[in-house]
């Protein structure tokens, strides 16, 4: 096996290799949350994590309802654009805190550490390539969005297209993540990483 990290590209792996997620067999994830060493600071990335899938879900429903015609276009612009701008700001934002302070810290506990959290960080600037793609197809919408008819539809398609792709990827690095995070958190202790 390659020990290079684009070895496991985000788009196209379905989890990590017990090679990478060395911890997961001894902490399986519905044992965490038993576990005495399992503190606030997993309990945090948890949660972050969760209010991020539910951030794009949010996002995904609003488009759907406006497609539908549920929403009329005031009222989904209304609805869209300030979760969206949310959603895009605490991902870029978790990002970039994970990889100035806690990845390094990681790294820092094992050697074995080092590839996983090397995947982790490619996959943030992959992720952050869609962030981008998406938020010019966000852009293009709203401005196709007082014109109406075909060129709402095609620019809510190509919204719909970009932001699914982001969604995607994030939710797979997101589960990619918590299988190295967390065992690495309940094996050392919050302490080593605090
Ligand atoms: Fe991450
Ligand atoms: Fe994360």
């Amino acid at each position: 096996m390659s020990d290079d990290s684009t070895a496991w590209p985000l788009e196209s792996r379905s989890g990590l290799p017990g090679t990478i997620a060395y911890l997961r067999d001894t902490y399986p994830a519905p044992t965490w949350r038993a576990h005495r060493n399992f503190g606030e600071l997993a309990a945090f990335w948890l949660q972050v994590h969760a209010s991020l899938r539910d951030q794009g879900n949010q996002l995904q429903q609003i488009t759907q309802a406006f497609r539908e015609g549920t929403l009329e276009a005031n009222a989904f612009q209304q609805a869209f654009v300030p979760r969206f701008n949310q959603f895009l700001q605490h991902l870029e934002g978790h990002h970039q805190i994970e990889d100035s302070a806690y990845f390094p810290k990681f790294r820092a506990l094992d050697p074995r550490m080092q590839h996983g959290f090397d995947l982790l960080e490619s996959d943030h600037h992959l992720i952050h390539g869609a962030v981008l793609t998406s938020l010019d197809a966000a852009r293009q919408l709203v401005t196709a969005l007082p014109r109406g008819g075909s060129a709402v539809e095609a620019a809510r398609e190509g919204y719909s297209d970009a932001t699914e792709r982001l969604i995607q990827l994030l939710a797979r690095h997101l589960a990619d993540e918590e299988d190295l995070v967390i065992p690495a958190l309940l094996q050392h202790g919050e302490r080593s990483v605090g």
